[in-house]
C-alpha cells in the first residue's frame, strides 16, 4: 500500500507570491503573520507581503518573534496572540523555523492544554486548527509540506516534533524569487538539508516507488544547482531549480520518513546550537558510509544521478560538495564533548531514526559521533 499526504494546494513558480492576498482571502479576513525578527524586514519581503494582504482587505497582525530553532516559550506566545486577536488564518513567512512556529500556532490555538503537553506527547491534537498558509523564503527544510513542527524545550534541552495530519498547510505557496535574498551560508545549509532529506527518503525503510521518483529528481536538481546558487545567489534560474528540488525532496520525505542523519541532528541542535542544515550536511557522508552495506543497490542508483560510478563513491563526492559550499567535514569547531555522546545517542531515537535502513545500535551511533566530532 502507498499512502500520501500533501497540502490541499501547492503553488510553485516565479511570482506566485502575487497570489497570496487572493489565496489567504479565501480562507479568512484576519491573518496572523508569523515570521522571524529581522531578515524578512531587511529584504523588503515583509513589506511586500503586508501590502499584498492589505490590498486584498485582509487585516494583518504581525508576530515577528520567531528565533532559529523555535522555543516552546516563543511559540506559546504566538498561540496567545492568535487567540487574543481572534485571527481566522495563520501565515508562516520565512525559513523552517517560521513555518514550524506558524503551523503549531494555527493548530494549538484551537486546542486545550499547554504546548508542552503536546510536545511531550501527553496530549494529542484532536481537531483541525486555523487554516495555515506556508510561504517559504529558503529552499530546504520542506516545512511547507510536512505534517510536523520541530520545536525546542530550552530548559530540558529537548528538540523534537509535534506531529498531526491537522498541521498540514491549506496552501503552500513556493516562489523561488523569495529565495534571491537568502545569504550564501543559509543557502548552503538549507540546500544541504534538502539534499539530505532527499537521500534519506530514497534509502529509508518507508520509501515507496512514488517517493523514490520524487527523491531521485530532487537529488539531481540540488546536487548540481546548489553550488551555483551558493556562488551567485542572484541567478533566478539556479534558484528555481534548487527550490524545485527542495519541494520535491519535501514531497518525498514527508511521506517516506528520513533516517539516522536527522535522528542525530536534533540532539546536536538542542545541546550545541548547531544549525539544522549544517548538522545534516556534516553527518551525511559518515552516516551514508555506515548505511552502505544494507542499501548498496540504491546507493548505486544515487551515484549514477550525481556523476560517480558506485555507491561507495557517494560519501566522498558529497565531501567535495561540502568543500565547495565551505561547510566543514566535522564538528571540531563546536567542541562536542566525548562524555556527551551517550546522551546525544539516547535523544536521537526519534521517528526519523526508526526509518534508517540499517538498524543502528547505541554503539554504532556512538562510533559515528566519535568520528565526526
Ligand atoms: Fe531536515
Amino acid at each position: 500500500m502507498i499512502s500520501l499526504m500533501y497540502p490541499q494546494h501547492i503553488i510553485f513558480g516565479k511570482g506566485v507570491i502575487n497570489q497570496l492576498g487572493e489565496r489567504v482571502g479565501s480562507l479568512g479576513s484576519k491573518a496572523l503573520l508569523v515570521t522571524g525578527r529581522s531578515a524578512m524586514r531587511k529584504s523588503g519581503i515583509l513589506e511586500k507581503v503586508i501590502n499584498q494582504l492589505s490590498s486584498n482587505q485582509i487585516d494583518v497582525e504581525l508576530f515577528d518573534k520567531v528565533e532559529h530553532d523555535p522555543s516552546l516559550t516563543t511559540v506559546a506566545e504566538g498561540i496567545d496572540e492568535a487567540r487574543k486577536k481572534d485571527v481566522s488564518v495563520v501565515i508562516g513567512l520565512g525559513g523552517g523555523s517560521a513555518m514550524d512556529s506558524a503551523k503549531t500556532i494555527a493548530v494549538i490555538a484551537k486546542e486545550d492544554g499547554t504546548l508542552e503537553d503536546y510536545h511531550e506527547g501527553k496530549l494529542k491534537i484532536k481537531r483541525p486548527g486555523l487554516p495555515f498558509v506556508a510561504v517559504p523564503t529558503t529552499a530546504g527544510t520542506g516545512a511547507e509540506i510536512t505534517n510536523n513542527a520541530v520545536l525546542t524545550n530550552r530548559e530540558k534541552k529537548l528538540k523534537k516534533s509535534i506531529r498531526s495530519p491537522f498541521m498540514i498547510a491549506k496552501v503552500a505557496l513556493v516562489d523561488p524569487e523569495l529565495t534571491l535574498s537568502c545569504p550564501p551560508s543559509l543557502t548552503a545549509h538549507s540546500g544541504m538539508d534538502a539534499l539530505t532529506q532527499a537521500i534519506e527518503s530514497f534509502i529509508s525503510k518507508g520509501s515507496n516507488p512514488i517517493t523514490d521518483t520524487l527523491a531521485l529528481r530532487a537529488i539531481e536538481l540540488i546536487f548540481y544547482n546548489l553550488p551555483l546558487a551558493f556562488e551567485d545567489g542572484s541567478n533566478i534560474s539556479t534558484r528555481e531549480k534548487v527550490a524545485l528540488g527542495s519541494l520535491l525532496s519535501a514531497m518525498a520525505f514527508s511521506n517516506s520518513g528520513l533516517g539516522a542523519v536527522h535522528g542525530l541532528s536534533h540532539p546536536l541542535g538542542a545541546h550545541y546550537n548547531i544549525p539544522h542544515g549544517l548538522a545534516c550536511a556534516v553527518l551525511l557522508p559518515w552516516v551514508l558510509e555506515y548505511n552502505l552495506p544494507v542499501c548498496k543497490e540504491k546507493m548505486d542508483i544515487i551515484a549514477k544521478k550525481i556523476g560517480v560510478k558506485r555507491g561507495e563513491d557517494v560519501p566522498d563526492i558529497i565531501r567535495d560538495l561540502l568543500n565547495k559550499l565551505k561547510i566543514p567535514l566535522t564538528f571540531k569547531e563546536w567542541g562536542i564533548k566525548k562524555e556527551d555522546i551517550p546522551v546525544l545517542v539516547k535523544k536521537s531515537r526519534s521517528g526519523s531514526m526508526a526509518k534508517n535502513p540499517r538498524e543502528a545500535t547505541d554503539e554504532d551511533l556512538e562510533n559515528i559521533l566519535k568520528k565526526v566530532i
